[in-house]
């Protein structure tokens, strides 16, 4: 019988098998068509439990390596593994090239692995084809009993009827924005905001009018005062760990912005992608002003941003009016993702994988904060991007010009300014989307290094 070596390996053991097997396949110990010894068996010499020869077998038929046969067994796949990435069957980005602080996208992880099991254990239901077609009504249900529940977990209280899955979260926002707004509308956001919505907006033909913020997080007398001035309708920002400044607002301010939104029959769209992300967090904003707050987030910075699946939850008028926006733009998400987010979330996969994410930004920002002198880092502990504010004398035009020309993508102000004249001298760098958090330390000594030559009285403005 075929018995893998595991002395030599690390990481968890299901993941040693299936690395064995996925070896083995390759270099003809186990030749195309074996089929692979009992589970109770190997389980038994390999002084394991069952449990996890089990899981072995998933993690290697959604790596491509074997295949299951109902009632037959698993046997090694012919052509061999499927394409794998340095460490099969683990989403990595680029390790060579330009170290990339632009993209605020989640660190590659387990997801990967994740997925090949519950690739795995779909193929094996008869309910598999059902994702080809348009989704049930039994599917729709489930899902937004999976998507309340997960909402459940950032503090929103919040019923399946007002749920509406959209394909990530800037499709929800688009959606929100066409479910409450009409060309000429105001839609007031705070002075740096998420960039896309001010693209969306222009598409919309509708005037982004800034509120004052301190340091990012919305001043609910400025927003008063900015009702006064314009016919302000809608409101988007992002209370917690804002885009670009990783502000969060306190549960005061929270409320103050509840309260002027209704005295002035304002809309609030809340955009809680990051909301996961602090371990101790402020309820959201939806839950001081549930009657007019759509509240929009997604998988993509928990879990995968691939699977593209966006949660909104609203009160039922404007719900109608959200799902109508989805069908016209999209119809539905993808079956199939959005079976994948809810079993994550039912088998408690989307906490692991949200619990790696809020564990790495944090490694990842304790990085920053040793290689950024403390005067120019400004980071929310939790956040996976972080904000610098540049010295008098680096432009942050040229900073990110010379940034380039040194191998490191930074994202200057001016592309969050809703007023250009309003753009502080500052740059977003996201840590998290990088693979290797060894490229996460040279790309932070990098701008480290230029930050401090310009701090040597060099002028970098031309
Ligand atoms: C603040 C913010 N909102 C919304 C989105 C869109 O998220 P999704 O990938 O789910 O569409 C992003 C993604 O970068 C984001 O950073």
């Amino acid at each position: 019988m075929w018995r893998p070596t595991l002395s030599q390996r690390s990481g968890p053991k299901f993941r040693q098998i299936s690395d064995a097997i996925g070896e083995s396949a390759a270099d003809g110990r186990l030749p195309i068509g074996t089929r692979l010894p009992p589970q109770r068996e190997l389980a038994y010499v390999l002084g394991v439990s069952l449990n996890t020869v089990t899981r072995a077998y998933a993690d290697a038929t959604g790596r491509g390596f074997v295949r299951g046969e109902v009632g037959r067994g698993t046997f090694v796949r012919e052509g061999g593994p499927l394409p794998t990435a340095a460490h099969p069957g683990e989403l990595t980005r680029p390790s060579t090239g330009p170290i990339d602080f632009s993209m605020n996208l989640p660190t590659p992880g387990p997801a990967g692995a994740a997925l090949g099991r519950t690739l795995a254990a779909l193929a094996g239901t008869c309910a598999l084809a059902s994702f080809l077609d348009f989704e049930s009504a039994g599917q729709v249900d489930r899902n937004a009993a999976a998507a309340a529940a997960w909402l459940g977990r950032v503090g929103l209280d919040a019923r399946c009827d007002d749920m509406v899955l959209t394909v990530g979260a800037q499709h929800g926002i688009m959606a929100a924005l066409m479910a409450t707004t009409r060309p000429g509308d105001v839609l007031l956001t705070e002075e740096l905001t998420y960039a896309p919505v001010k693209a969306m907006a222009r598409h919309l033909g509708l005037r982004v009018v800034p509120v004052a913020d301190e340091g990012g997080v919305l001043c609910p007398d400025a927003l008063d005062a900015a009702c006064d001035r314009v016919a302000g309708k809608v409101v988007y920002c992002l209370p917690t760990l804002h885009t670009p400044t990783t502000a969060t607002m306190d549960a005061d301010r929270r409320s103050a912005i509840a309260a002027v939104a209704r005295k002035r029959g304002l809309i609030l769209i809340e955009d809680d992608v990051f909301g996961f992300l602090p371990p101790e967090r402020p309820r959201p904003l939806a839950c001081f002003a549930p009657e007019r707050t759509i509240y929009v987030t997604s998988v993509s910075k928990s879990l995968a941003p691939g699977l593209r699946i966006g949660y909104l939850r609203a009160p039922a008028d404007i719900a109608r009016a959200l799902r109508t926006a989805v069908g016209l733009s999209s119809w539905m998400p993808p079956p199939l993702m959005a079976e994948i987010s809810s079993r994550w979330i039912e088998d408690g996969t989307a906490d692991e994988l949200s619990g790696f994410q809020r564990a790495e930004a944090a490694f990842r920002q304790s990085m920053a904060r040793e290689a950024i002198p403390s005067r120019y880092l400004r980071a929310d502990p939790h956040a996976f991007h972080a904000w610098l504010t540049l010295p008098e004398n680096w432009h942050a035009d040229m900073f990110r010009m010379e940034a380039r020309n040194r191998g490191v993508e930074v994202v200057p102000a001016a592309a969050f300014a809703v007023d250009p004249s309003l753009s502080p001298n500052a740059i977003r760098i996201c840590l998290s989307h990088e693979s290797a958090r060894q490229r996460v330390r040279q790309g932070l000594d990098t701008l480290a290094e230029l930050l401090l030559e310009a701090g040597e009285g060099g002028s970098m403005i031309v």
